[in-house]
């Protein structure tokens, strides 16, 4: 069958991915390539378990999957034949030279847009869609025209999806982002890729801009969800202190319609690989313009965070009569959220060195992360095991500590966990799910996030 357009997409992440199955899922008229360098990653997009969970990701995939959507490592030939090149190349932030840990490492961006410049003999439509700084397309289109003979228009179509609701946030999106350069062709090209979204996307959800503002509201988009976290976290700190309950606070304030009820749950921190390299990259450009004061604003939200997992770790060696050494911990999930076996920047992460630093020896347990947490931890100095299954986990620790809001934590028999546990045993509720007062009521000594604790001793005189 002879297609409409060829499409590719560079990067086959965990936007890539998922991203362009939904493309192919609803244009069968396109055809769909994804590239990627990673043999691996490739040869699992084509197999029965991909590389990522995501809950519907399997279906849409199948349905697609030889009939217009192709994944294969060979970039090259993608580029030759594509009308439109995504590119969702990981752009993490920098660890080395100017700007080390704060902006963005442009160097697999870089590497794509040379790459994409001598394989082209034909006009082609350049997508951003990875997150990236303002004024990247800039940098795209002077590697691009420099010493070519086609045409290339660039635009920023920043990714809004949420790991976990991925399939969910691509087929019913709260808006789709596309900027241009407001020329004749800058428009044209515009107009080419809203009419891919139009196949199944309302046109009123499809808004255009110019470039920069396209590429500014992604970071400023995850500067603001991570803010909320971060705020109400602030606010975890200050009614543990005060006898106050931050879900009773959230719900008050959340009703306010001005400002919202959602991303107002206090947890021991965000994590995922976009909230902090988003706001660093956000910081560190505030810094290059001179706006010192915005930088610093910002930056807060990113040292709350911080804070958050640390005074997570500092309340559980406080509760634990001030030593964790040969303490059995039982971290209920590793992901960085439910529904998703990404662990990158999970708190988890941290809190399980930290927990490590204080000699306790700990049981990971996590439905899909497991993997990516032997990973993570690799090298660390201490005594860890990761078992999937959180009965087994749990039994024979001194506390568990919730990572990972997993439905499946909420619906454990915690009667036959208490029994199987050290006593005084702990519960740390870091996702405020468990309902804690049936868990007092068992025996367990629990301490939520930003609400009073219940336990069974004495308060000393
Ligand atoms: N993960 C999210 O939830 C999310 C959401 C919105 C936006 N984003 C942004 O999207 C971008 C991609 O994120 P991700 O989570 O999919 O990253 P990822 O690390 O999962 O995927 C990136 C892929 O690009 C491949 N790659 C790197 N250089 C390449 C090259 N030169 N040629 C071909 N393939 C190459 C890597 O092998 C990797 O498989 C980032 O900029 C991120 O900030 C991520």
């Amino acid at each position: 069958m002879a297609f409409q357009k060829h499409i590719l997409c560079i990067g086959a992440g965990y936007v890539g991915g998922p991203t362009m199955a939904m493309i192919a899922l609803k244009c069968p008229q396109y055809k769909v390539t994804v590239v990627d360098i990673n043999p691996r990653r490739i040869a699992e997009w084509n197999s029965d378990l991909l590389p990522i969970y995501e809950p519907g990701l399997d279906d849409v995939v199948k349905t697609a999957r030889g009939r217009n959507l192709f994944f294969n490592t060979d970039v090259e030939k993608g580029i030759q034949e594509a009308d439109i090149i995504f590119v969702s190349v990981n752009t993490p932030t920098k660890t080395f030279g100017a700007g080390a840990g704060m902006a963005a490492d442009l160097q697999y961006w870089e590497k794509t847009a040379r790459q994409i410049r001598e394989n082209s003999d034909s006009p082609k439509i350049i997508v951003e869609k990875s997150t990236l700084p303002v004024k990247t397309a800039l940098a795209m289109e002077r590697i691009l025209t420099s010493d070519s003979k086609v045409p290339f228009e660039v635009l920023s179509n920043p990714e809004f999806l949420a790991e976990g609701t991925a399939i969910r946030d691509l087929e019913n999106p709260d808006r789709v982002l596309i900027g241009s350069r407001e020329t004749e062709s800058g428009l044209k090209a515009r107009a080419e890729l809203v009419a891919v979204y139009a196949n199944w996307v309302p046109k009123e959800k499809i808004i255009t801009t110019n470039t920069w503002s396209s590429e500014l509201s992604k970071l400023v988009s995850n500067a603001f969800l991570a803010q909320r976290v971060s705020s109400i976290n602030a606010i975890s700190a200050l009614c543990e202190r005060a006898e106050a309950n931050v879900s009773e606070v959230s719900r008050a304030v959340g009703m306010d319609s001005r400002v919202g009820s959602k991303f107002l749950n206090a947890s021991v921190g965000f994590g995922g690989s976009c909230f902090k390299k988003d706001i660093l990259n956000m910081v560190y450009l505030c810094r290059f313009y001179g706006l010192s004061e915005v930088a610093d604003y910002w930056e807060g939200v990113v040292k709350i965070n911080e804070y958050q997992k640390e005074r997570f770790v500092m309340n559980m060696l406080q509760a634990m009569f001030n030593t964790l050494a040969g303490k059995k911990i039982c971290l209920f999930g590793f992901a960085f959220k439910a529904d998703t076996g990404d662990t990158r920047e999970s708190p988890a992460i941290f809190i399980a060195k930290r927990l490590c630093e204080e000699r306790a020896h700990l049981m990971i347990t996590d439905p899909k992360a497991l993997d990516n947490a032997k990973t993570d931890l690799k090298g660390v100095v201490g005594d860890i095991e990761y078992v999937a299954d959180p009965y087994t986990a749990a039994s024979g620790c001194d506390a568990i500590a919730v990572m990972t809001e997993w439905k499946l934590y909420k619906e454990l028999d915690y009667q036959k966990i208490y029994h199987s546990m050290v006593k005084p045993a702990f519960i740390f509720d870091g996702r405020n799910i468990l309902n804690h007062q049936t868990l007092f009521d068992m025996g367990f000594n629990v301490f939520p996030i930003g609400k009073p604790p219940l336990t069974h001793f004495k308060r000393e005189s």
